[in-house]
């Protein structure tokens, strides 16, 4: 199996190029998803940097560019790619080393929407109840692993990285105005009424494209956009 891997070292590269690799069967010995493979590559040439945890979906690290798409290396199969495989960073996001990026620009902008329950009011005894309803309406939205996959897949993300928040973030802002224990939807709104923060997304759909976990940030932002609406009439 070939593979073709991204490979830079911004320290010490004057350039990044795309490095060779072959897996042979007997190597390869029944590996299933791409990142066994990656991992058998890894023990081939240990400078091969890349970030992995789970293996099992849940934590979002090994998301990479895979022949062209956003994924994560553990779920993706590969007998479904076709060769040689073309494996690169998450687009639009510094590079530290080859697969590794340097996610802070998401997380800021994951941490602007104030991810957290919002109630200023007295602490409750036991708990903040919510009917079956109420919860049901949390479906969708709270199950985002921070992968990135979306936002770095997110032209709108590549032009304005500061400004705009990324379609991650809006979904998790969507996740707390939905919230029925959430204290803080006309904060919150506010902050998202915002020609760049909320208004940057064009609709182009990359983002729920490729979410690993089918989830669908573009139909979140288009509640905010309802949201806002319905409260200026
Ligand atoms: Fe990843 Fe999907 Fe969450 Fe985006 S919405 S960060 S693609 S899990
Ligand atoms: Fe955790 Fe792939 S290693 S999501």
């Amino acid at each position: 199996m070939r593979f073709r891997i991204y490979r830079y070292r911004p320290e010490e590269d004057s350039a990044p190029v795309l490095q060779d690799y072959v897996l042979t069967p007997e190597v390869l010995d029944g590996a299933v998803m791409l990142l066994d493979a990656l991992m058998l590559l890894k023990a081939q040439d240990e400078t091969l940097g890349f970030r992995r945890s789970c293996r099992e979906g849940v934590c979002g690290s090994d998301a990479m560019n895979i022949n062209g798409r956003n994924g994560l290396a553990c779920i993706t199969p590969l007998k479904d790619l076709r060769e040689p495989i073309t494996l690169r960073p998450l687009p639009g996001m510094p590079v530290i080393r080859d697969l590794v990026v340097d996610l802070s620009g998401f997380y800021r902008q994951y941490r602007a929407v104030r991810p957290w329950l919002i109630d200023e009011g007295p602490e409750p005894e036991i708990e903040r109840p919510q009917s079956p309803a109420e919860r049901d309406r949390l479906d969708g939205l709270y199950e985002c692993i921070l992968c990135a996959c979306c936002t770095t897949s997110c032209p709108s993300f590549w032009w304005n990285p500061e400004r705009f928040l990324g379609p991650a973030a809006l979904l998790q802002a969507y996740r707390f105005v939905t919230d029925s224990r959430d204290k803080a939807l006309g904060v919150r709104l506010d902050d998202l009424e915002d020609p760049y923060r909320l208004y940057r997304c064009h609709s182009i759909m990359n983002c729920t494209d490729v979410c690993p976990k089918g989830l669908d940030p573009a139909r979140a932002i288009s509640g905010i956009r309802a949201l806002l609406a319905r409260r200026r009439l």
